[in-house]
C-alpha cells in the first residue's frame, strides 16, 4: 500500500483545504497508508540556516520541532500531497517555513543535491485562491513545488482552483472536485 504525506497548510478549520483534505481521505481510503500534517495546528519553525545538517549524511535538523520530527516520514512516503491556500500569490508563510526545512535534505556533495533515502517521488499540490488568476497560481505553484527535489519530489503536479473565497466553497465546484479525483489516482499510480 502506498504511503502518502499529506500537509495541510490553512489555518483556516472550516476552509478549503480542511474540506478538501476530508475529501482526498475517502478517496485514499482502503488504498494508501495516508499521514496528515497540519501546519496550522503545528510548529514548524524558520529555518535557522545553521549548517548543521550538512554535516551529516542524512537528512536531519538541530530543530527539535514537528518538521524535525517528520522527517522520517517525508523520506520514507511514495508521494505528497500539500493542500494550501494562496497568500498574495505565493505560498502562505507556513508552507514557505515548511519548504524552507527541506534544506536539511540537501547534500552539496551530490550531483542531484539531494541527500534524500529515496528519490524520483511523486508532489502534488492543491491550492485554493479567493479571485485569481489561477493560471499565473499554477505557474507559481509549479515553480515552488519543483524546490522539493532536494527532498526527493522530482515528480510535481499542481492544481489552483479560483474564485473560492468562501470557507469550504471549492466543494461545490464540480472542477475542483474532478481535479482532486485525478490527483488522488495520479498520485495512488
Ligand atoms: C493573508 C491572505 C492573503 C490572500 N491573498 C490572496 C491572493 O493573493 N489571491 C487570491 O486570489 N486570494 C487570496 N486570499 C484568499 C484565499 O486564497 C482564499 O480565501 C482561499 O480559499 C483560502 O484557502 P483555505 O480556505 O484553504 O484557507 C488571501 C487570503 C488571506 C487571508
Amino acid at each position: 500500500m502506498k504511503k502518502i504525506l499529506i500537509v495541510n497548510a490553512s489555518k483556516r478549520r472550516n476552509g478549503n483545504s480542511y474540506a478538501m483534505e476530508k475529501r482526498f481521505g475517502e478517496l485514499f481510503d482502503g488504498k494508501a497508508d495516508v499521514k496528515v500534517l497540519r501546519l496550522g495546528e503545528s510548529a514548524v519553525n524558520a529555518c535557522l540556516a545553521c549548517d548543521a545538517c550538512k554535516r551529516k549524511t542524512t537528512p536531519n535538523c538541530i530543530q527539535k520541532d514537528d518538521f524535525t520530527a517528520l522527517i522520517p516520514e517525508i523520506d520514507s512516503c511514495d508521494g505528497m500531497l500539500i493542500l494550501s491556500p494562496v497568500y498574495w500569490d505565493q505560498f502562505p508563510a507556513q508552507l514557505k517555513a515548511f519548504l524552507d526545512r527541506t534544506y536539511s535534505f540537501m547534500d552539496f556533495t551530490q550531483p542531484d543535491f539531494s541527500m534524500a533515502g529515496r528519490k524520483n517521488k511523486k508532489i502534488a499540490g492543491f491550492f485554493f485562491a479567493g479571485f485569481g488568476p489561477a493560471d499565473v497560481y499554477t505557474s507559481m505553484a509549479e515553480t515552488n513545488l519543483k524546490n522539493f527535489a532536494v527532498a526527493g519530489f522530482t515528480d510535481v503536479k499542481a492544481h489552483v482552483t479560483g474564485n473560492v473565497n468562501a470557507p469550504a466553497s471549492a466543494m461545490d465546484d464540480e472542477n475542483a472536485l474532478k481535479a482532486a479525483e485525478e490527483t488522488a489516482q495520479w498520485l495512488l499510480a
